[in-house]
């Protein structure tokens, strides 16, 4: 078999990022020079028609191994990972899954010249002794969530085979993502995508953060852009090699009800906080940027009402 030439690795392509993330690159690259992995088969048919698809455990090296007799790997997006709550019910697997995988994909990468690695750090790398507010690029960081610790320590190590290794790896520290094509799983920040769908399907939402709960978040095509741009940009541009703070809006759920309301004036919000809200009262209410925005021109394009507009006006379409 001819190998194909610069093939993109996209694991982790059936997640709430990855699944938006592989088409934008296949219509960069072209369909077939994007191959989708993951654990289990896409139920989303776009992804799954549009383009080469390879069932991936990042825990299985082999599986890895085993691409190279197809592909030429030039460029991994290692999106694969368990998220902040789910994490806490499982922590040593979510630290083995975390960490283990960067490992392996890291290693994959420089046994087999890869020329670049893409691996989304969070929000969730800061914790309750963090400056809360326009939270620095460089600042305390005592993360309290398995999640949290495994993307501190994974931005550590990421640094680390750039520096030692001259491993091109890019990072963002993504706020909460938020988007009409797939659903998140398992994060402190989902409850601002499942209300836009509540809303649409009962007119009422019950949150399990508090109503005054304020958290950095972003929608979906202003992360697209920004994970493009980091990779698009000439190496001696990407300054940090750990992760850049990333921003765009900052809302509570109170905000994002009021902003909800001004399309369904009877839209109703209850607040039964669990867990989560432990974990989000831990987190930055808001990021400062300003090194993205500096070293590769960084600048989101949505706010929270122009978000709520397209959310609403895609989900309709998607229902009906
Ligand atoms: N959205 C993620 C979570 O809530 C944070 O990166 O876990």
């Amino acid at each position: 078999m001819t190998k194909k030439p610069h093939t993109i690795l996209v694991i982790g392509a059936c997640g709430q990022l990855g699944s938006e993330l592989t088409l934008e690159l296949r219509k960069i690259y072209g369909d077939a020079n994007v191959v989708a992995a993951d654990i289990q088969y896409p139920k989303q048919a776009e992804l799954r028609e549009s383009g080469p698809f390879e069932i991936v455990d990042v825990l299985t090296p082999q599986h890895l191994t085993d691409l190279t007799s197809k592909y030429k790997v030039k460029q991994i997006y290692h999106l694969a990972a368990i998220l902040s709550a789910t994490g806490e019910k499982n922590p040593k697997f979510a630290w083995r899954l975390n960490m283990d995988g960067l490992f392996n994909v890291l290693d994959f990468a420089l046994e087999h010249k890869v020329e670049k690695v893409y691996w989304p750090s969070s929000i969730a790398v800061f914790g309750p002794n963090t400056p809360r507010e326009n939270t620095p690029q460089n600042t305390i960081m005592d993360p309290n969530t398995v999640y949290g610790i495994s993307k501190q320590a994974g931005e550590r190590w990421c640094e680390y085979y750039f520096l030692k290794y001259g491993l091109d790896v890019r990072s963002l520290r993504y706020p909460g993502l938020i988007g009409y094509k797939a659903l998140p799983g398992g994060g402190t920040t989902d409850y601002a995508v499942d209300i836009y769908h509540q809303a649409l399907a009962k007119g009422t939402y019950k949150c399990f953060l508090s109503e005054h709960t304020r958290l950095p978040m972003m929608y979906m095509p202003d992360a697209l852009k920004g994970t493009l741009d980091l990779m698009h940009a000439p190496a001696e541009q990407v300054k940090i090699r750990s992760s850049y703070n990333l921003a765009a809006m900052s809302f509570t759920p109170e905000e994002i009800a009021g902003s909800i309301r001004r399309h369904y004036p009877d839209f109703t919000i209850t607040y039964e906080p669990d867990m989560r809200q432990q974990i989000a009262d831990s987190w930055p209410q808001s990021i400062d940027d300003l090194a993205a925005r500096q070293d590769w021109g960084w600048k989101p394009q949505y706010d929270l009402h122009t978000m709520t507009d397209d959310m609403l006006l895609h989900l309709k379409r998607i229902n009906n």
